[in-house]
């Protein structure tokens, strides 16, 4: 399946304005701002834009919680955090067209009557967030961003603000308070933060990626933009494959392309042409699975969900047969209790027991009861928490043991003991 590349297209220097207008750029905001601010929420609603930040919630439903009569101020928050493990497609966009981002995040302003947004960028993306802050200044000296944007009389100001370095503050409402100047902890909710946000007023989170696909629906309309890929999640969307692959990288393609296609043919194939073991679809949160099961499996989210697993963040990582499960699990698991926040005792608790059993099977210690323990503490884990952290540590180890208990069983019947910079790692 090809397509013309919508969100990363190659052209040169796209990330300077001058280039990014040439090309077109911020027309769509033109065209928007001719518009009234229901139909291009409308307009984004019926193209099925699903958000690409995690959950693929419909982003233009996301639109239409924000109250429209209010006196409190609102806030848009744009995600680049992007901390989860296999997860590198925010930056391509910061990098080669970050343009297309701020001009969805103005449209998205003025859909919503926001006046004030923030682009929350991972504190470790220094590179990235200099150009973003080079691209703002640019968009402000042409009259895209400020008062009386374009002599429309609306108004709105847009703002980088460095991450914590912390994966927790791209759950949104860490995000939101990490911007407050507070600790990055989870809010509990209700109340949603499109009633009670950022400093107490409605807000609105979208990932960069949803962001930057605003632009084209509003400039090829719904119609157009819903044709593209799989029906129900519609779009262009950018996956990122690393692991056992010949070509890592981010690859912009329709939804609905095939694992086995975007392995084989974008990413072109296994390193010795190895049997694929298992793949994590979308970020390491997501449940694993095996390389045997990939046959109909489709990017999109219907596909997934019917496969077990889900789109996530579209980082799809790929692992050959002679990878070895436990000592990836056990690295995911590691991730996940160095990153809780400890506000949630399952969470806090949880999260070091399932690194400290892995770490176990990895000294040749694990027992056949470890097996059960481990999916007694995730499933003890899974939706007791204030946010989804918890979820996503428990889903990676429930599903390797329904995936791949063999290879917990193998373990215990001829243990080896890895070796220490194995275990510590
Ligand atoms: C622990 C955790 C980390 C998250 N990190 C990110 C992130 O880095 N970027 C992101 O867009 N969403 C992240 N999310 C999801 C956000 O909470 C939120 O759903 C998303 O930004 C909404 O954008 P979307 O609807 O456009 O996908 C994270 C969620 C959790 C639970």
């Amino acid at each position: 399946m090809t397509m013309e590349k919508l969100i990363l297209p190659d052209i040169k220097d796209l990330h300077k304005i001058d280039v990014y207008e040439s090309r077109g750029g911020y027309k769509a905001l033109r065209k928007a701002l001719g518009m009234k601010p229901e139909d291009v929420t409308d307009e984004v609603k019926k193209s099925n834009l699903r958000g690409r930040g995690g959950a693929c919630f419909p982003a233009g439903l996301k639109w239409t919680f924000m109250p429209r009569q209010t006196t409190k101020p609102k806030y848009l928050c744009v995600n680049g955090d992007e901390s989860e493990p296999g997860t590198f497609k925010d930056r391509q966009i910061f990098e080669f067209n970050p343009h297309l981002m701020i001009e969805g995040t103005l449209i998205a302003c003025y859909a919503v009557g926001i006046k004030t947004a923030y682009i929350y960028i991972r504190g470790e993306y220094g590179k990235w967030i200099h150009k973003v802050e080079q691209a703002l200044a640019e968009a402000y000296g042409r009259g895209y961003i400020g008062e009386n944007i374009l002599g429309t009389g609306f108004s709105t100001n847009v703002y980088v603000h460095k991450g914590a370095g912390a994966y927790i503050c791209g759950e949104e409402s860490a995000l939101m308070n990490s911007i407050e100047g507070e600790r990055g902890y989870p809010r509990v909710k209700p109340p949603f933060p499109a009633q009670y946000g950022l400093w107490g007023c409605p807000t609105t989170i979208n990932n960069v990626e949803t962001i930057s696909n605003v632009p084209v629906i509003i400039q090829n309309g719904w119609e157009w933009y819903s044709k593209i890929g799989a029906p129900k999640h519609p779009g262009p969307i950018l996956v990122g494959v690393s692991g056992h692959v010949n070509k890592p990288g981010v690859y912009e393609m329709p939804t609905g392309v095939s694992l086995l296609e975007i392995i084989h043919k974008y990413a072109e194939g296994v390193p010795g042409n190895k049997r694929i073991k298992a793949v994590i679809p979308g970020g390491s949160s997501t449940p694993i699975l095996r390389g045997d099961e990939l046959e109909g499996v489709s990017m999109d989210a219907d596909s997934m969900k019917a496969a077990g697993s889900a789109v996530g963040t579209a980082g799809l990582i790929v692992m050959d047969e002679d990878t070895d499960l436990i000592a990836v699990l056990k690295r995911i698991s590691r991730f996940y209790h160095h990153e809780s926040c400890g506000q949630c005792t399952p969470c806090r608790e949880g999260t070091g027991w399932l690194e400290k059993i892995l770490n176990r099977f990895l000294r040749g210690e694990g027992k056949k009861e470890d097996i059960d323990l481990l999916m007694d503490v995730a499933n003890n884990i899974e939706g007791n928490t204030i946010c989804a952290l918890g979820d996503a540590a428990a889903w990676p180890v429930q599903s390797m043991i329904r995936r791949f208990r063999d290879e917990f069983e193998k373990r215990v019947a001829s243990p080896r003991k890895q070796a220490a910079e194995e275990i510590a790692a």
